[in-house]
This record gives structure tokens, C-alpha cells and sequence, in this order.
């Protein structure tokens, strides 16, 4: 492993687009220049050709207030015509919106126009149950076309979704329910996972039974066909609801600020963010980036983004981006490895994917199993990768490249977050020099500086903090019922300069590198997690008198959730064994949270790292949990501390 570690860091390679690949490239040069001469003209450009818009804007961006910025306010659209009508309006109903892939093997592909029919069914039962604009609607399900449906049919009434990962459990989902007051659920009885049904209904009744949210109604969509728990009066079948429910609605125009959906992740205090996004400027710039970014021809592509739509991902380039711009992809139900280890490739070579979206832990998974596994299917129809959630390290990016591409096509690592709704760094196939490793240059009408910690702007080759210093129209509007903590979060460290909490460095060709997060902020498998939120998992269990919680590097994850614990004394009798102890506070923070947020280890030690102030050195915790060796401890109260910490984590 080092060997081919050290290999990676002198990859210095650099990947030209092939003549033909750029010949067709849908990006050119242009957006560039474009938005360099006039940013604002730019997006509203991009506005009124990627999108249809009842009532057409002609202020493009608001900004008297900020960090609240208005796009296109003056403007109307429905964002589900958007996605949906006008499509079928334009003669392509018979185009393929979904092919959706259940782990179990059955699958069914949906066109525009039906997914354009069950979509105004599903908005017309949503109306029967009193559901009203501006009314938040929750949504926990698997990854089914209902899931999308449900989206799309809560935008098209303009009743606010929050989707909630199906991973996260019951009390993660009951405090999202509260947090934004949501008076109606949409759920499945389960969905498979790894081979088997898992149930989703049973956790979302315990979420509405501990909620101070009265829940009005729960609509249960049948996916696995388990009994599950009925409550008369609230509980509402998906199916029935929607064959009784009229097949024609009418799509109304909504303000181009309304709210369109609430997302809840992980900053640095216990409590997730209900991140909040609009319509107009929300879908301009997923139409602009999944169409340029992913140089998507949609009379031809088949796109895949392997995200749950209980991530930004999903969200973004699941449902808004790739459905704005009328492209044919790929849902898949379930896990990489089920039934068998070829199951991805399997699913590119039925449906002659061309344009792949992940993650890079799953490309690190798949180089685990070496490259016969992808060698048993053709998968020659790809023409593009992308990468997002996580640095993606040269290694992986060649591999991505040679092993799941063929060696010739292009690999875009694109760099965003659930704040930023969009991408906002990434190469343009056709156009850019590829170079593993970095996530290259903004997009055009993206404005990204690297600061010092004064907010200074560094000039040229150098490290600092990422920022992004124009508004964009995909920004964040705010977090949800908490306009300080938007402002404290993302705008009070630099002022007028939107701080994304991530390291970076610009070489020097000027592409940009990022380095990780610079918060308490973790990032296990491209999925965000708080340390602080952990840590309170951590101490509501009964034996806990103290915790730590450290983001450790790990070579499949990249990052890995690593805790240090004090027991109670008055608990001691309670453990007997460190070993069993260890083990039931990590499926206790599974329990609490979801198994994305399991630690990978549980440490019980007698003391923590402490500041003379008391402040717990977690730079020091993770110097010991990556096993390098411990950093300056002369600020700690008692210096000696750590060398008693490593020998009990010995
Ligand atoms: C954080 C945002 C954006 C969708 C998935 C995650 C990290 C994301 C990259 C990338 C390096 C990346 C950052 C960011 N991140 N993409 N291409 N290279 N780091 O969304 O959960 O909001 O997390 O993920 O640290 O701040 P998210």
C-alpha cells in the first residue's frame, strides 16, 4: 500500500481532452468569458434559457440585505413543470425519465409522461390531505421512484419538502419533523438493503409518537409488502390515495424565492442545520451544471448518480439538475454488493450508462476488489465520471479512470456542499487539463477566493481557507428558523465572504486542492457528520461521564468516527467487560443517530486531553487515533496526560 501511496503523490500527469471528446463537448470556452464580462448577465442568461418561466424576471439578483440574497425575484416558475410538463409539451413524453433498479431485481422504467401523470396524482392527493403551499412535508423512504415523485409533487403545490436519509433513525427523524414542523410524512413500509427488507413505517411511528409536531397525516407507500402498524385516521395508503385522486393538475407559478426544500446537515454544534434552498436560482444552476459539468447530450446519455436522495447529491443531481434538463438515468435501489460484487457494472452494462456520478469511497471499495470484478461486464458505454463528497486522492482518480473508464475519458472531481446546492469547483470536460487529485477551477460565474485567517486573499500558489465571495444563485437562503445561526456559521468569520469550513491550497496553474474540513466537522464515506453531535450521543448513555470524539483518517472512508470515553464510577459494577462496553456505546450512537454515525472504535479511557481552561485537545486525540506520533502538548493543564491516554488505547 505505501508503495502505490507514494506512487500517487508523484502522479503528475496531466489529461488533455481527446479531439473528439471536445469536438462534441456541450461546454466551450465562452461561459468562461461570458461570465467574466458580466457575471449577473450571465446567470440570468442561463436562467432564461435552461428554464421556463411563467412570469419572466427582470431583476436578476437582490442583494441589499446580505448574506440574504433574492434571484430572479420578480420572476415566476413552477420548478416541476420545469422538470416534468414541458418536457412532454415538447414532444418527448416517450423518453425514459427513470430506470429504476430495485435490489431485488425488479425493475421498471418510467417516461416523462407518466412520471409527469403520477406526479400530478400525487400532488392532487397531497392537496385531499390539506397540504398547503409553504406547509413542510417530510419524506423518508428508500431509493424508489416514489421518493422522487414525492418531491416533485410537494414542488409542484409548493409545499416545502425535508427529506430524511432512510439510514437516520427514529429520533433523528423526529427532530427533523420539529425542527421544521412538518405536519405530514411520506414513508414506505421498507425498502432493501444488502438482501434484505428493512422497515422504514415502524421508525417513523415511533418519530411521530415522541414529536411535539402533530403529524396530520402519514402517507405509506407499499415497497416491500411487510405488514406494518396502521393508525386509523392518520395513516393514508400511497397507492389508494393516489388512484382516487384526479389525474390532471394544472402547475401554478411560485414566486422564484419560495422555499423549495429544507435538508438538514451536520455543522459543528450538536444540533444539524435545516439547510434552506429556493426555486429559481436553486434550479438554474443545477440545470447549468449537470448539463455543462457532466457534458450531458439527453437525446443520447443514460446518466447515473449513485446518491441517495436523502443527500444534497440526490437532491441536486437526482432529481432537480437531471430532470430540468430532460435526462434519461439510472435508480437504483440498493448496495454495491448486492446480490454479487458486480452489481454497478451489471446495472452500466443493461442500461448502457454513459455518464457516472459517486463517490470516492466507493471507487476505493471497488480497487479493494480489484479490477476483475468490473472485467466480467462491459462497461464500454461510459464516457464520463464524476467524483464529489470528499477529496479524491490521484490513486483512485487513476484508477477511476483506467479500471471503470477505459483509460481515455474524462474523470470531473467536483467540489460543493449541501450549503452551496450546486457545484462550484470542478473541471469542465472538453475544455479543461485534467489533473488528478484537485478539483480544478470554479465554474463559470462562480467567484472562489483562498484566505489567510484575517480573510486576506492569497495571492498565487499557497494554503488557506476556501471562500466564496460573490453570491450564487444556488446559495443556502438561511438554515431554517434560525437567521443568526446562518449568519454566525457562514458569514461572521470574513464578514462579506461566505466561509465553507474547508482547507485549501491553489497550485501553481491555479487549480485548486481541497484539503479537508477545518471545523469539527467529519466527513466518513462523503457523508457529514459533527463531532459535537456524537459526543452528546455519546453522554445520554447511562455509563458515559465523558466523551471525545475525533474524525481519524481511514483508507476505505477517508475519514473515520474514532471516540474516546470516560465511564461513570458509579457505573463501574455495570462493566465488566472494556471490550462488551466499547461495543454497546457504539451501536448505542448507531441507534441514536443511524449507522452512518456508528464509531469505527470506542476507546474507554480514564482521561481526557484538557486545556488549562479546560478545552479538550482533539488535535491530540487524533494524532493517537492515526496512530502518528502525539503533537505539542505544552498547552495541555497536565502534560503527562496523553502518555498515559496512549497506554490505555494500547
Ligand atoms: C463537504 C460538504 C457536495 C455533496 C456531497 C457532500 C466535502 C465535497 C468534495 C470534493 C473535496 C469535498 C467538503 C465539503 N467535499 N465534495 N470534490 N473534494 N471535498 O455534501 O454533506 O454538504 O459535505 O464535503 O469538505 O465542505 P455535504
Amino acid at each position: 500500500m505505501t508503495v502505490q501511496i507514494d506512487h500517487a503523490l508523484e502522479e503528475i500527469r496531466r489529461f488533455r481532452p481527446s479531439p473528439e471528446f471536445a469536438a462534441q463537448a456541450v461546454a466551450d470556452e465562452h461561459l468562461y468569458e461570458d461570465a467574466a464580462a458580466d457575471r449577473l448577465g450571465f446567470w440570468a442568461d442561463q436562467a432564461r434559457e435552461l428554464l421556463t418561466w411563467s412570469t419572466p424576471f427582470t431583476q436578476t439578483l437582490d442583494w441589499s440585505n446580505p448574506p440574504f440574497a433574492k434571484w430572479f425575484h420578480d420572476g415566476e416558475l413552477n420548478v416541476a413543470y420545469n422538470c416534468l410538463d414541458r418536457h412532454v409539451e415538447a414532444g418527448l413524453g416517450d423518453r425514459v425519465a427513470l430506470h429504476f433498479e430495485g435490489e431485488p431485481g425488479d425493475s421498471r422504467s418510467i417516461t416523462y409522461a407518466e412520471l409527469t401523470a403520477e406526479v400530478k396524482r400525487a400532488a392532487n392527493a397531497l392537496l385531499t390531505l390539506g397540504v398547503q403551499s409553504g406547509d413542510r412535508v417530510a419524506i423518508y423512504l428508500p431509493m424508489i421512484p416514489e421518493a422522487v415523485i414525492a418531491m416533485l409533487a410537494c414542488a409542484r403545490i409548493g409545499a416545502v419538502h425535508s427529506v430524511v436519509f432512510g439510514g437516520f433513525s427514529s429520533k433523528s427523524l423526529q427532530s427533523r419533523i420539529d425542527d421544521a414542523q412538518a405536519e405530514v410524512v411520506i414513508t414506505a413500509d421498507g425498502g432493501y438493503r444488502k438482501g434484505k427488507a428493512f422497515p422504514l413505517k415502524p421508525t417513523v411511528d415511533e418519530a411521530i409518537e415522541a414529536a411535539e409536531t402533530t403529524v396530520r397525516s402519514v402517507l405509506v407507500v407499499n415497497r416491500t409488502g411487510d405488514d406494518v402498524a396502521w393508525v386509523d385516521g392518520r395513516d393514508v395508503s400511497w397507492s389508494e390515495q393516489l388512484a382516487a385522486a384526479d389525474a390532471e393538475h394544472e402547475a401554478q407559478g411560485f414566486n422564484a424565492e419560495h422555499p423549495l426544500f429544507i435538508l438538514y446537515t451536520s455543522g459543528t454544534t450538536g444540533n444539524p442545520k435545516g439547510i434552506l434552498h429556493t426555486s429559481g436560482g436553486y434550479l438554474t444552476q443545477t440545470a447549468f451544471t449537470h448539463k455543462n459539468v457532466f457534458d450531458l447530450h439527453p437525446e443520447r446519455d443514460v446518466y447515473w448518480c449513485t446518491a441517495d436522495v436523502g443527500w444534497i447529491t440526490g437532491h441536486s443531481y437526482v432529481v432537480y439538475g437531471p430532470l430540468a434538463n430532460g435526462a434519461t438515468q439510472v435508480l437504483y435501489e440498493g448496495t454495491p454488493d448486492t446480490p454479487h460484487p458486480g452489481r454497478w457494472w451489471e446495472i452500466i452494462e443493461k442500461y448502457r450508462v454513459s455518464i457516472l456520478y459517486t463517490a470516492p469511497t466507493a471507487i476505493r471499495s471497488f480497487m479493494k476488489q480489484g479490477r476483475d470484478v468490473v472485467r466480467d461486464y462491459n462497461v464500454r458505454s461510459l464516457r464520463l465520471l464524476g467524483s464529489v463528497g470528499e477529496p479524491i486522492n490521484p490513486e483512485a482518480w487513476i484508477w477511476y479512470r483506467h479500471v471503470i473508464g477505459g483509460g481515455s475519458i474524462p474523470v470531473v472531481d467536483t467540489w460543493w456542499q449541501t450549503e452551496t446546492g450546486a457545484i462550484m469547483i470542478s473541471a469542465l470536460p472538453g475544455i479543461t487539463d485534467l489533473k488528478p487529485g484537485s478539483a480544478q477551477v470554479p465554474v463559470p460565474g462562480i467567484s472562489i477566493d483562498i484566505v489567510d485567517d484575517e480573510g486576506t486573499p492569497i495571492e498565487g500558489e499557497g494554503g488557506g481557507l476556501l471562500t466564496i465571495t460573490e453570491p450564487w444563485p444556488s446559495m443556502l437562503r438561511g438554515i431554517w428558523g434560525d437567521p443568526e445561526r446562518f449568519k454566525e456559521t457562514y458569514w461572521e468569520k470574513f464578514g462579506d465572504k461566505y466561509f465553507a469550513g474547508d482547507g485549501a491550497r491553489r497550485d501553481e496553474d491555479g487549480d485548486i486542492w481541497l484539503l479537508g474540513r477545518v471545523d469539527d466537522v467529519m466527513n466518513v464515506s462523503g457523508h457529514r457528520l459533527s463531532t459535537a453531535e456524537i459526543e452528546s450521543s455519546l453522554v445520554a448513555h447511562p455509563w458515559t461521564a465523558e466523551a471525545a470524539v475525533v474524525g481519524a483518517s481511514d483508507e476505505a472512508t477517508g475519514q473515520a468516527v474514532v471516540a474516546f470515553v470516560i465511564l461513570k464510577a458509579s457505573q463501574a459494577d455495570q462493566v465488566t467487560d472494556i471490550g462488551a462496553a466499547s461495543d454497546e456505546l457504539r451501536k448505542h450512537v448507531a441507534q441514536q443517530i443511524g449507522a452512518i454515525a456508528r464509531p469505527r472504535q470506542v476507546f474507554i479511557v480514564n482521561e481526557l486531553p484538557k486545556t488549562r481552561s479546560g478545552k479538550i485537545m482533539r488535535r491530540l486525540l487524533r494524532d493517537l487515533a492515526e496512530g502518528r506520533e502525539i503533537g505539542d502538548t505544552t498547552t495541555l493543564a497536565d502534560t503527562s496526560i496523553m502518555q498515559v491516554i496512549s497506554e490505555q488505547v494500547k
